[in-house]
Parts: structure tokens; sequence; C-alpha cells
């Protein structure tokens, strides 16, 4: 039985302090979240980048609801009992209104036992911040590339390359601590914005980089980016630890042939019946 000791917010805290950095990995399912945890991950992010990397939307990760992300967190919750599981807020779930954001954080909460949750934007953003801090539910924060409103920022691109748009990620970032956040992610923006963002945080909030360089606090990537798992497109920055989708698909290939030709199954995949047995059998059937 895993006795690994669940980390929290003052775990992060004090790694921060001491300069230990945090490690996180999205997983939307049981198998992938079991490896995670014994990997020692300390924090797994249930994303609403399902959209992709599970469901294959074109639209990506807009048409994920809330039952969609309660399920995939109650299946990683069943597979990393003892590690800090964050649900990621999906499109519609708190961009409407304040209420909506605290009664859906709540329903995170309440059925699927996740620690903490997550959600895109700046300043705008506040509001539902301090609402649900209030009810008592840690907040990450997302700025940079912020994938449900990618279209608005013009795709899938590098934020705040320019001084000025550079400032309004740093301001943002400033604005969603005063509202509570524990941490921010800042995703696909320049390492030396994440630096001063880190520096300006200090203990108050923990910063996580996603293609933003090595100063922040920890680092995230996509599972399904670390092992080839979505083939349609690799984004530049997420470095692929191992090819798992080429494994699979040699593996499926050789199912496929081998079940053609006959070499697939072998009596180790079957299961037999002792011949007394098979002889009554066949008497019971009336055959000879
Ligand atoms: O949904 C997700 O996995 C995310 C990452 C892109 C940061 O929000």
């Amino acid at each position: 039985m895993d006795t690994r000791k669940k980390k929290g917010l003052l775990d992060f805290r004090r790694m921060k302090e001491e300069g230990e950095k945090l490690t996180w990995l999205t997983a939307y399912d049981y198998p992938t979240a079991t490896f995670e945890e014994q990997a020692g991950i300390d924090m797994i992010l249930v994303g609403d980048s399902m959209g992709n990397t599970v469901y294959g939307y074109q639209s990506g990760t807009l048409p994920v609801t809330m039952d969609m992300c309660i399920v995939h967190c109650q299946a990683v919750r069943r597979g990393a009992p003892n590690t800090f599981v964050m649900g990621d807020m999906p499109f519609g779930s708190y961009q409407t209104t304040p209420d909506d954001a605290v009664r859906n954080a709540v329903r995170f909460f309440k059925e699927a036992e996740v620690d903490a949750v997550k959600l895109e934007g700046g300043r705008e953003m506040a509001d539902r911040i301090v609402g649900i801090v209030a009810a008592g539910i840690p907040v990450m924060g997302h700025l940079g590339l912020t994938p449900q409103s990618a279209g608005a920022q013009g795709g899938f691109r590098v934020q705040g390359k320019g001084a000025l748009q550079a400032k309004k990620i740093y301001d943002d970032a400033q604005a969603l601590i005063d509202a509570g956040v524990f941490a921010i992610l800042l995703e696909m923006v320049p390492d030396r914005l994440c630096q001063l963002i880190t520096e300006m945080a200090g203990q108050d909030c923990i910063i996580i980089s996603l293609g933003s360089g090595p100063h922040a606090d920890g680092q995230l990537l996509i599972y399904h980016d670390m092992f080839g798992l979505y083939p349609k497109f690799k984004p530049r920055m997420a470095k692929v630890y191992g090819n798992a989708g080429e494994v699979i698909l040699e593996g499926l290939k050789s199912y496929a042939s081998e079940v053609m030709d006959g070499a697939f199954p072998q009596p180790e995949n079957w299961f037999g019946m002792a011949d007394g047995e098979y002889d009554e059998l066949v008497k019971l059937l009336g055959k000879k």
C-alpha cells in the first residue's frame, strides 16, 4: 500500500522558500494518475486540454463541460489518492458570473474531491477569485497564453514579447495575487518576464512555468506531449521523454498482423478445459 504523504499548500510554500522546484503534470485518467503518483509528481492538473488530447475536438478546449471535467477528476483522484489534484474550470463555467464561478468550483470540491481549481484570465477575473477563495477553495490563476481565449489572442503564440503587453501580464499577475490566488501558471511568456513575476510574487504566490523558462518555482508539461500521445501537434516547448505513441502504434500493427497470420493467440493466451469435463460436455450436448 502506498504510504506517500500528500503535499499541500504549506508544503508548496516551504518548497518555494527552500528553492525546491515543484513538478506538475496533466492527467485525465486512472492509470496515468497512478503512474504520476508513483513517480512522485507534486501536483496533477486535470486540464480542459482533455478537449484536444482525449476527445480530439476541432475547437480544442471550448466544448469541454463541467460534467466531463468532474468525471475525469474522479478517475484521477482514484488513481492518485495521495497527490494534490487541481480541477481546471472549463470555458463557460466561470466567465459568466461570479456566482457561477463559485457554484462550479464547489462542484469540483464536492463531487471530485480536488484540492484546488484553476481558471484563466487577468484582473477581470478578480471578483471570481475572491468569491471562490471566500468559499474556502484554493485557486490558481493562468496568464500568458490562455487556450480558452486563444482566438482573441491571435492564436497559439507567445504572449508578452513586447514591453507593453508584458507590463499588462505583470499587472494582471499582481491583481490575481491581490485577489488571493495561491499560485499562477504562466504559459508561453518570455523567460525574463516569468522571472520578474516570480520575483514580484515573493512568498505570496507560487509561479509555475509552461514554456516560460527556468526561473519559476516549478514546471508543468502536458502528459500527452511528453510521450508522443497527441500525434496531431507537438508544441515547440514540450520535451518528449519517450515515444509511447510510436510504441503503441507498432504494437497495434503487430497485433493486427499476428491475428491475421495466426501467430496470436498462443496457448498462454487462452484457457483450456480438463479432458473429463470436455467429454462430459460433449455427451451433454449429444455430440459424438
Ligand atoms: O488544460 C490544460 O491542460 C491547461 C494547460 C494548457 C496549462 O490549462
